[in-house]
């Protein structure tokens, strides 16, 4: 089970104080499950490993089997909730550089993700990377409606057509999106396409385990049962309001306790690049759920040791409103053990032999007490390897976590209000119908009016 390790935040909270949050988190806990939150029309991820599992995931296979059959590459078309969790997985699970590596290495087609930014070189050069490839594409999203995956869909749709015809377009492209209500799905029924369903009650940042998350991944080699079954033993294993015994409830009421204490900003820090993405998809699942009415932790990420050289100066001796929680990999990958070479003066030799990841691990290690003697409390969340099983408990842990913070800081962590302001005005500058009065306001006020 994941592990959470407290002893460089112990002077910072020690365990009386988040052991008063108790029953707090045991009241959370109960209207938690007897869905009576804010928000409870979304809590459909509390259930959804064993209510997946139980379903059965043989259509997601077989549309995996068809991906990997008919493309070289596929291309992830979504943004926020709708494709963070995947690409999370997929860069946890696979090997650095998997789209370099031969296919039989890798299981699966390239994968490659857009409709995440509106950079017009950013498109054109994914474009250019897929000449000459068999390519699919999976769009993915709930609402159907959000500007930067729709552009990018009309781009590398239009080019598919273009390559393929619009027939053979149509077998290419695997749409995930809402049951009945979006525009993707009307747009997929009225063209024939195939299609899987985001469950009403899971919003977008939890939702890497509906098939937004588990189609790329299965299409991309990742064992999707394997990824259920970890979340699955950590939905198990946190079914318990004991904050002893429940440490996505103790992370929750930790990371409570000191941001009453003045701590305004969480850095989330890990060794391993292939943590990369995983840190991408905590920061939305925070930030969108617990950045409201003027309260939350700002959530950040570092990449260590790398941003130890830049980063690092901030968090050792800058302003003390922040706290790091550090995640561990015990298993991050094979033995590579450091050679000796003679004649070589980079002070080196005395750890010639010693295994790469024990270097790493003692790096780890000194920058905690550093940084704790420093004044920024760390927490350690540990896991035991690179497997889709522990990410899939990773991804469960934070979830769980995610509500409990939310709630214990008072605010609905299930809805994002806050996203529709910067559409509001972006719509409004675009000039779509209906904005005409607030497209002149804007203007007006850009001196443009
Ligand atoms: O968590 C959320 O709900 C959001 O981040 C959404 O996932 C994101 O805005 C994409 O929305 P959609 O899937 O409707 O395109």
């Amino acid at each position: 089970m994941v592990e959470l390790d407290l002893r460089f935040a112990q002077q910072a909270v020690p365990e009386a104080e988040w052991r008063q949050l108790q029953p707090f988190v045991s009241d959370i806990h109960r209207r938690l499950h007897a869905g009576e939150v804010p928000g409870a029309d979304f809590l459909g991820w509390l259930h959804l490993p064993s209510r997946t599992l139980a379903d059965g995931i043989q259509p997601l296979l077989d549309a995996a089997a068809a991906i990997q059959e008919q493309a070289d590459a596929l291309v992830v078309v979504g943004i926020g909730g709708s494709y963070l969790g995947a690409r999370a997985a997929l860069e946890w699970c696979l090997p650095e550089y998997f789209n370099q590596l031969p296919r039989s290495v890798r299981g699966g087609p390239e994968v490659y993700f857009a409709g995440n930014h509106l950079s017009a070189p950013g498109l054109q050069d994914l474009l250019r990377v897929l000449e000459g490839k068999r390519v699919c594409l999976n769009v993915i999203s709930k609402s159907g409606t959000t500007t930067e995956p729709a552009v990018a869909f009309r781009v590398l749709r239009t080019w598919l057509e273009e390559r393929v015809g619009a027939q053979e377009a149509r077998r290419r492209i695997w749409v995930t999106t809402d049951a009945s209500r979006g525009a993707l799905r009307r747009f997929a029924e009225a063209e024939g396409l195939r299609t899987f369903v985001i469950p009403d009650d899971v919003g977008g940042r939890y939702s890497v385990l509906t098939p937004v998350g588990l189609l790329p991944l299965a299409a991309a080699g990742v064992s999707i049962q394997d990824l259920l079954e970890g979340a699955h033993d950590a939905e198990e294993a946190l079914a318990t309001d004991r904050l002893e015994d429940n440490p996505a409830y103790r992370y929750a009421a930790v990371r409570n306790a000191l941001h009453r204490k003045g701590k305004a900003i969480e850095l989330l820090a890990f060794y391993e690049p292939a943590l990369r993405s995983f840190a991408e998809w905590w920061k939305q699942l925070f930030g969108e759920s617990e950045g409201k009415d003027l309260k939350g932790l700002f959530p950040a990420s570092a990449a260590y040791t790398t941003d130890l050289h830049s980063l690092g100066q901030f968090v050792q001796e800058g302003a003390r409103n922040l706290f790091e929680t550090v995640i561990t990999v015990d298993r991050a990958g094979e033995p590579l053990s450091l050679p000796s070479i003679s004649g070589v003066e980079d002070g080196l030799e005395y750890i010639a032999g010693r295994d790469l990841s024990w270097v790493g691990d003692q790096a780890r290690i000194a920058t905690q007490l550093a940084h704790a003697d420093g004044g920024v409390p760390n927490l350690r969340i540990g896991v035991k390897d690179r497997s889709a099983r522990s990410v899939g408990e990773l991804f469960y842990f934070f979830e769980l976590a995610c509500a409990a913070s939310g709630l214990l800081l008072g605010v609905n962590p299930f809805n994002q209000p806050g996203v529709e302001a910067y559409k509001q005005n972006m719509f409004a500058l675009l000039g779509k119908p209906g904005y005409e009065e607030a497209r002149a306001a804007l203007r007006e006020r850009l001196g443009e009016g």
